[in-house]
């Protein structure tokens, strides 16, 4: 009692010594633009429009994963009338796990609420006014005036991540893999995600132009890099384990989906498992691998073709599959699928 007292107390006086911070001084807390910034170009559109298919299937997998349901039941105007996902189920969670994943589907659900309006809004010729204060009122009158990017139609059923665990090992485990089943199969379940949208990011940055895309993009990419290191953290604690039932290790797993995904994405090593040979540690210097990076220790990039390969699980931009059984939405994903 008398600690909370205490702990009060020093709270109050925090909160009060910032306030007469604030009321005294005018700091600066946003970044100036050069006079002729332009906050968005043409051609900035479509790569955001492609990241947040990357989004929608973080969003359902995570809050399926860790409360039962997903985003129309949490935000169902972000699904924009698309088809809900197949086969996505709540996890076998525990305390620790639990708490981690609902804060990720939370954070996956502002991806949306931000990206889809900027996407979207952004893409007509609307006045600048309009387009700076592009809010949720604004994109709901879009999307009924000139339709949106409405979610695409997701397969998170098991048996389509066992597949894909399948192809790692190259053989069929016995039983198939499950990511539901218990709080270390969904980690596994969960490295298969957020690294695609960092390496995506990672990509997206040289070719957008508007700052307000790039902050767009910088702010994902934090979130989502974080994601994927809290997921290789928790792996990597338990790198020797065997992942129950099967006779391999937690180490194991990593190096054989990240093999798979190198195989997928035909462009050589941009994904590397939580151990590795030196040559590909850090400096050439270490076996452990928390983060996956390249020679420089610089997080690797892929285009938005190479994570198709990978997403749709065919090892082709132009064929359907794995995650996005009809294929994922927005031009640059929209034209591959017309042109096969
Ligand atoms: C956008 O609007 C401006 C003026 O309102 C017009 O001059 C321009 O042609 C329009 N561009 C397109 C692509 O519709
Ligand atoms: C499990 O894997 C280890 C290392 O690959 C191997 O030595 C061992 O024989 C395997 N055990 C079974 C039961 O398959
Ligand atoms: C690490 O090894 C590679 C060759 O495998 C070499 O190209 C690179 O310069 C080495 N890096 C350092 C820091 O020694």
């Amino acid at each position: 009692m008398a600690v909370t007292f205490t702990f009060y107390l020093s709270f109050m006086f925090l909160v009060s010594s910032n306030l007469a911070y604030f009321g005294t001084s005018h700091p600066t807390c946003q970044a100036t633009y050069p006079p002729h910034a332009i906050p968005i170009y043409p051609e900035d559109v479509d790569p955001v429009q492609f990241a947040v298919n990357l989004e929608y299937l973080e969003a359902e997998f995570f809050l399926w994963g860790a409360l039962g349901y997903g985003l129309d039941h949490v935000a169902p105007e972000l699904a924009l009338g698309g088809p809900p996902p197949i086969g996505a189920m709540k996890a076998n969670l525990d305390y620790l796990t639990l708490n981690i994943i609902t804060e990720f589907a939370y954070q996956e659900v502002g991806h949306l609420r931000y990206s889809l309006p900027l996407s979207l809004c952004l893409s007509q010729n609307l006045s600048l006014s309009l387009k700076r204060s592009c809010s949720v009122t604004v994109f709901r009158a879009l999307i009924t005036t000139v339709g949106g990017f409405p979610r695409p139609l997701l397969d998170l059923s098991a048996s389509n991540f066992a597949k894909l665990f399948d192809e790692a090992f190259g053989y069929h485990l016995v039983p198939p893999f499950n990511p539901y089943h218990d709080s270390l199969s969904y980690m596994l379940g969960s490295y298969v995600i957020p690294y695609m949208g960092l390496v995506g990011y990672v990509g997206t940055n040289s070719i957008i132009n508007g700052y307000k895309t790039k902050r767009l993009l910088a702010g994902l990419l934090g979130v989502e890099s974080g994601q994927d290191a809290v997921i290789r953290m928790y792996l990597y604690e338990r790198a020797e384990e065997l992942v129950h039932p099967y006779n391999h290790t937690v180490a194991e797993f990593t190096i054989r989906i990240s093999e798979v995904r190198n195989q997928l994405a035909m462009c050589g090593i941009k994904d590397e498992g939580i151990i590795v040979p030196p040559e590909l540690g850090a400096e050439n210097r270490t076996c452990s691998n928390v983060l996956s990076a390249d020679l420089n220790s610089l997080s690797y990039a892929r285009t938005p073709a190479e994570i198709l390969r990978v997403v749709y699980n065919t090892g082709n931009e132009h064929i359907p599959g794995g995650f996005y059984p009809k294929g994922a939405n927005g031009r640059i994903a929209r034209e591959y699928l017309m042109r096969p």
